[in-house]
């Protein structure tokens, strides 16, 4: 009985190495795959992100070539040159000139046809700026990210933070700034990464094809939170981008009720802690090292993408920053601190900044 069930057991062992190799490449393929990983690069929705998928499945398949060939040689010359008792000592070489030209030229050859095309898709990601091309500005901060619009012929400037809005069916050229250390701009379905660098400006070129919000997150390491640095892309049909940006140009909407919890939570963000360092339009507030907030309340998140943005999570913020953000330039101002905002000044400053929609 043994030398019938025996044989069974190393080939289903072969078959459970097998399918663990292959399942994980074919869930990758599957539908529900951007569901289960939002932040991909293998769902491309530009020319630019398809151009550098298209160099990594070439890297990809030549080098699982180049293992299959390999691993398939060096089994067949491990069963043909096994230990047999019998056998006489095999013939003594030294080196084989054919053999060492040819795996020195075949590999310089695959390295030369991925350098073509790498050289090809270097200058198809870094075009011209298109005459009709949407130009934002973005600034790394630590660690979040400003995005500024220049609108009426560059005479304004409409700023907002961690939430990028573009146009689909234009091109959008983002000028990549830094005024602090190195960080970079990576919203894989919409290609990448550029550094954004101080003291120069990187250009990002590319246009979105489908409406939807594309995760992105900062792709170089710039200190404590760099992990918790993530951005929507919000990609809209042109009219819907017109929409957002007439509404962003706007100034802070006003409590309707002067006595409202809203107006109460007004007056303490606009005279209090918050205007040393935040600006929300339409208010006396110039302070300009955190986020603008005039329109706060629309933002799908907060703390630079990290929560969804709900008065639980504000009001969490609000109470203690660099506990959900580790360094966070924002300091805590609730809880067990002296001179600290009180629970019910914490919830009043949530629903106006909740209410700058
Ligand atoms: Cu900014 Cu990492």
């Amino acid at each position: 009985m043994k030398s019938v069930t025996a044989p069974a057991e190393p080939r289903r062992g072969l078959g459970a190495l097998a399918a663990g190799l292959l399942l994980p490449l074919l869930a990758a393929c599957g539908d529900d795959h951007l569901t289960r990983y939002p932040q991909t690069t293998y769902a491309p929705r530009t020319e630019m992100a398809e151009i550098q998928m298209g160099l990594f499945n070439l890297t990809l398949y030549l080098g699982v070539a180049v293992g299959l060939v390999t691993f398939a040689l060096l089994g067949w010359i491990m069963w043909k040159f096994r230990y047999r008792p019998e056998a006489p000592e095999p013939r003594q070489i030294h080196g084989n000139t054919t053999l060492e030209v040819a795996w020195t030229l075949f590999p310089a050859l695959i390295v030369a046809v991925i350098a073509v095309f790498t050289v090809k898709a270097i200058f198809a990601t870094q075009p011209e700026p298109p005459a009709n091309a949407l130009n934002v500005r973005v600034i790394g901060k630590q660690w979040w990210w400003e995005f500024q619009y220049p609108v009426n012929g560059g005479q304004d400037t409409i700023i907002t933070a961690n939430e990028i809005h573009v146009p689909v069916g234009q091109p959008v050229q983002l000028l990549l700034e830094s005024d602090n250390v190195l960080h970079s701009f990576w919203v894989p379905q919409m290609g990448g990464k550029r550094d954004l660098i101080t003291n120069r400006v990187n250009r990002l070129i590319f246009t979105p094809r489908e409406p939807g919000v594309y995760l992105g997150q900062c792709a170089e390491f710039c200190g404590d939170s760099h992990a918790l640095m993530k951005m929507r892309l919000v990609a809209h049909t042109p009219q819907g981008f017109q929409d957002w940006l007439n509404n962003e140009a706007r100034p802070a909407v006003e409590p309707l009720d002067s006595t409202s919890s809203v107006a109460v939570g007004k007056k303490l963000v606009t005279q209090g802690v918050c205007a040393g360092c935040h600006v929300i339009n339409g208010t006396p507030m110039v302070g300009r090292q955190g986020p603008n907030l005039t329109h706060f309340g629309r933002r799908r998140t907060l703390a630079a993408g990290i929560v969804e943005n709900n008065a639980e999570n504000l009001a969490a913020w609000v109470r203690n920053a660099p506990a959900m953000k580790p360094g966070s330039k924002m300091p805590q101002l609730g809880g067990d601190i002296p001179n600290a905002l009180t629970e019910d000044q914490i919830q009043y400053i949530v629903a106006y900044l909740q209410s700058l929609q």
